[in-house]
């Protein structure tokens, strides 16, 4: 046994202790059966800081050859699923390190020179999390591509615009899915906020105060492509803020997402009537033949609850953690793995989704005309004819309850009866009291007139090179 350090983890860190750690505190302490997800990452940065040690003279070049000759096999192992797990040696980092022992000797021993596991999980973590980052934006263009090609198809789709759930004003379809567009792209934003923060490595750091060895940590950082070092090496191997903001972001785009959920699971009721969605994304009930349930709108919505719940439990986690490094961190890996799967999926599906939603403009445009949408437009006529807003209003709100006791719309009141009202009224306005003439007349940036949100469109399209 004592020619191989890391036959288990009391080896591994000394001779001190005399007795062995009992199953239960084995198991509670290990972390191996989830952070072996970093494993990738974990062998990247131990290559990366071998070439450093070999470069500054601090290992062999031969040694170097030899923890490359070893982590092509561990790579290989792990990528075949023949590497064995073991329990006993608590985490990805001491299994790795261990498995390349056995295969290079004294070479493999030579890797942990200069650097600790407390600067190497955060360097892991970081690595790991970046390519996610990178690999959760691509999801989020096609997100945005999806609800973009959506719109296009539907910048005269007339539906109501609600506040409160009442019908407010007309708005095009497209316009409504042009604001989750906006969502999305500020999500993106936000994402690539967070990877310039993650982007920096901890290296060097060892286990809090630095070390004595003459590291080159521009070096490493250059070699795994990170933007820069971390400066100060307790809060180099103490810090998981870019795990936080990660997951505060995480949190933010799945909140967008459960507010599109819902107005699809709302849209797709038989009370609106507004879309259907395609069947393989709907389920049956086991008891009500007639049942098309979108299962996957309300998962999403739901789903986005156990993200808020990762940022609480991490954000929990690090507060009042005592400078450095403490064995709590291990426990950011858990939540932090299931937020980026659980929005990886998400983004996935909802965009595949929202590309099948099959759109019924003639409930959309009867539901729209059922509210009066278009009272502000007459306030607004009657401002252009002369007469203050708050007077408009007023005139509005008579003529409103009016059309409401006759049970017709405004614009089938006949124009004697809307004269009443008020004298300026003419038969031009009728052309104002249409939704489309409603739509139309908000040109301004922002508005939801067709013209406004074509340019919209063609500037989202752009934006994401579609
Ligand atoms: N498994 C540990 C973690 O995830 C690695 C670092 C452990 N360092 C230590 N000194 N115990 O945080």
């Amino acid at each position: 046994m004592s020619h191989d350090p890391l036959a288990n983890k009391q080896q591994a860190w000394s001779a001190l202790f005399s007795e062995p750690m009992s199953e239960l505190v084995q198991r509670y302490t290990a972390s191996v059966g989830f952070d072996q997800r970093l494993w990738r990452a974990d062998i990247e940065g131990s290559l990366a800081h071998a070439e450093m040690l070999a470069a500054q003279g601090v290992i062999g070049v031969a040694d170097l050859a030899e923890i490359r000759r070893g982590m092509a096999t561990i790579t290989n192992e792990i990528e075949s699923g023949q590497f064995q797990w073991k329990l006993e040696l608590e985490d990805v980092h001491l299994n790795i390190e261990a498995r390349l022992t056995a295969l290079v000797g004294d070479a493999g021993k030579r890797l942990h020179t200069g650097r600790s596991r407390n600067d190497q999980v955060a360097t892991d973590v970081r690595l790991w999390l970046r390519g996610e980052i990178d690999r959760i934006a691509v999801l989020l263009t096609a997100m945005q591509r999806a609800l973009v090609e959506l719109a296009a198809k539907h910048t005269e789709t007339v539906m109501p615009g609600y506040t409160h759930m009442q019908v407010a004003q007309p708005v095009s379809f497209a316009h409504h899915l042009l604001a989750y567009v906006e969502m999305f792209s500020r999500d993106a934003e936000r994402l690539a906020d967070v990877r310039r923060r993650t982007n920096r490595l901890p290296l060097g750091a060892a286990a809090l105060a630095g070390t004595s060895y003459p590291l080159d940590r521009e070096r490493v950082a250059k070699t795994l492509g990170f933007d820069g070092i971390c400066q100060n090496s307790l809060d180099a191997v103490s810090d998981r803020d870019f795990a936080l903001e990660f997951s505060a972001a995480a949190s933010i785009c799945m909140v967008h997402v459960s507010r599109l959920a819902e107005e699809i699971v709302l849209w797709m009721s038989q009370n609106f009537g507004f879309i259907d969605l395609a069947d393989r994304y709907c389920t049956g009930s086991s008891i009500m033949p007639q049942k098309r349930n979108p299962d996957v709108a309300e998962l999403a919505r739901g789903k986005s609850g156990r993200v808020v719940g990762h940022l609480m439990a991490l954000l929990t986690l690090m507060k009042g953690q005592p400078l450095t490094y403490n064995k709590d961190n291990q426990e950011d890996k858990e939540p932090l793995f299931d937020t980026v799967d659980t929005l990886a999926d998400t983004l996935r599906i909802m965009a595949e989704m929202v590309g099948g939603i099959e759109v019924k403009k003639d409930a959309m445009e009867r539901a729209a005309l059922k509210g009066y949408a278009t009272a502000t437009d007459l306030a607004d006529y009657l401002v252009k004819k002369g007469l203050p807003f708050r007077s408009a209003h007023e005139v509005v709100a008579h003529a409103v309850k009016t059309a409401i006791t006759r049970g017709l719309d405004l614009a089938q009141l006949p124009l004697a009866e809307l004269q009443q009202f008020d004298a300026r009224i003419g038969d031009d306005v009728f052309a104002v009291l249409t939704l489309r003439g409603s739509m139309d007349a908000r040109q301004g940036v922002g508005g939801t007139a067709p013209v406004q949100v074509r340019a919209q469109i063609e500037r989202h399209r752009a934006r994401l090179g579609a």
